[in-house]
């Protein structure tokens, strides 16, 4: 089958490679219909991410139709379309039972990381009970694409954590797909004020049409001023994190009101200054998270009845033999104004 393969930093390629197959008796083989490729894939392949070695086929996001289960799977069968959750969860460990998947203890993020991943034609999927999620029928598969990772990750590292409440005021730092999953989502509870903040224009206008209230383009230095002028000096109730970087963690310290939340969704690379000489008597919170993909059964409720509309997040489709130049595309997203690029099996 054909699968894209991480060969070390800096290189990829669309290699030869043989069909998956089952493992372990709670194993399922997926064909891929449907993947996509994320930022994090961009991470491993600058060698960012040491778990993630040379040899391994990238992607943790997709859909697909069961091909073969082990003879403990019982929630699937051959024939079944599936969506694939980014996280491997078995469902019984410590973690498991209280739903912080992100962390089980035979599972966890290891899809196109520690194993092999979705961009191929099959994949094979642990503990796959606990990890696929049957498609409803009539759904639009390519919508449900964005269900893998970034829609559980907006929502449950940023609008959950965030405690993000009727009336309130949120800033989003980053408006990229993760940052725009966070404004779709944060949009089920009324926020008052959703500010979305970023250095590219593009995205700024593509946050404005997806509900954003105002949009601050932080590439001038001045966007604290900017934030509080909006905000009547206070600050923002929520400030999300969806960057990765220190200069915009350092943001969300300086634009959080009293008795606010700073949710860190950015998976960060370097030390970042905490500022509690500034922030000890604000009575905040901060949080980070791991996506645990827990609120996937929701979310796939909330897309199958247009509450929100998943597929505004894709821009681009390729086939997989294409696959090279879908990264290249998703790569110079600045030029390109990619958000998500579809790649079909
Ligand atoms: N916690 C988790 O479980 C989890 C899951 C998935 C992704 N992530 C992380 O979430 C982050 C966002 O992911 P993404 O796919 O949207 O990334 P992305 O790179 O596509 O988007 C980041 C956005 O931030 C903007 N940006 C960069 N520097 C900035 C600055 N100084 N000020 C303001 N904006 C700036 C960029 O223009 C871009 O639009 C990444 O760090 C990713 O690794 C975390
Ligand atoms: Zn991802
Ligand atoms: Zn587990």
């Amino acid at each position: 089958m054909k699968a894209l393969v991480y060969v070390g930093p800096g290189q990829k390629a669309l290699e030869d490679r043989p069909k998956p197959d089952v493992a372990a008796p709670t194993d399922a083989i997926v064909k891929i219909t449907r993947t996509t490729i994320c930022g994090t894939d961009l991470h491993i392949l600058k060698g960012d991410v040491a778990t993630c070695k040379p040899g391994r086929i990238l992607g943790h996001e997709g859909v697909g139709i069961v091909d073969k289960i082990g003879s403990a799977v019982t929630a699937f069968k051959p024939g079944d379309r599936v969506l694939i959750s980014c996280i491997s969860a078995c469902g019984k460990c410590d973690y498991c039972r209280r739903q912080m998947y992100s962390h089980c203890t035979t599972g966890g993020w290891i899809l196109g990381n520690s194993i092999d991943g979705t961009q191929a034609e099959f994949v094979r999927i642990p503990h796959a009970d606990n990890s696929l999620y049957p498609i409803p029928a009539g759904a639009d598969e390519e919508a449900l694409v964005m269900l893998s990772d970034i829609l559980p990750t907006g929502f449950e590292c940023g609008v959950l954590n965030g405690k993000v409440q009727p009336g309130n005021s949120v800033a989003i730092v980053g408006s990229g797909p993760i940052g725009l999953a966070a404004l779709l989502t944060a949009q089920f509870y009324s926020p008052a004020e959703l500010i979305m903040v970023d250095l590219d224009d593009n995205r700024l206008a593509v946050a404005k049409r997806f509900g954003a209230t105002a949009t601050v383009n932080s590439t001038d230095g001045k966007a604290v001023d900017a934030i509080m002028k909006m905000t009547g000096g206070r600050g923002v109730d929520t400030a999300i994190e969806a960057v990765g970087i220190p200069a915009t963690f350092e943001l969300c310290e300086q634009i959080v009101a009293p008795g606010g939340t700073i949710a860190n969704i950015g998976v960060h690379g370097t030390k970042v200054a905490l500022h509690l000489e500034r922030l000890w008597d604000r009575n905040i919170t901060i949080t980070t998270r791991l996506v645990d993909t827990a609120s996937t059964p929701m979310l796939l409720n909330i897309v199958r009845s247009k509450k929100i509309d998943a597929k505004l997040l894709i821009t681009h489709r390729f086939k997989l033999d294409n696959i090279l130049d879908a990264y290249e595309t998703f790569g110079h997203a600045a030029d390109t104004k990619a958000l998500k690029v579809i790649i079909e099996v």
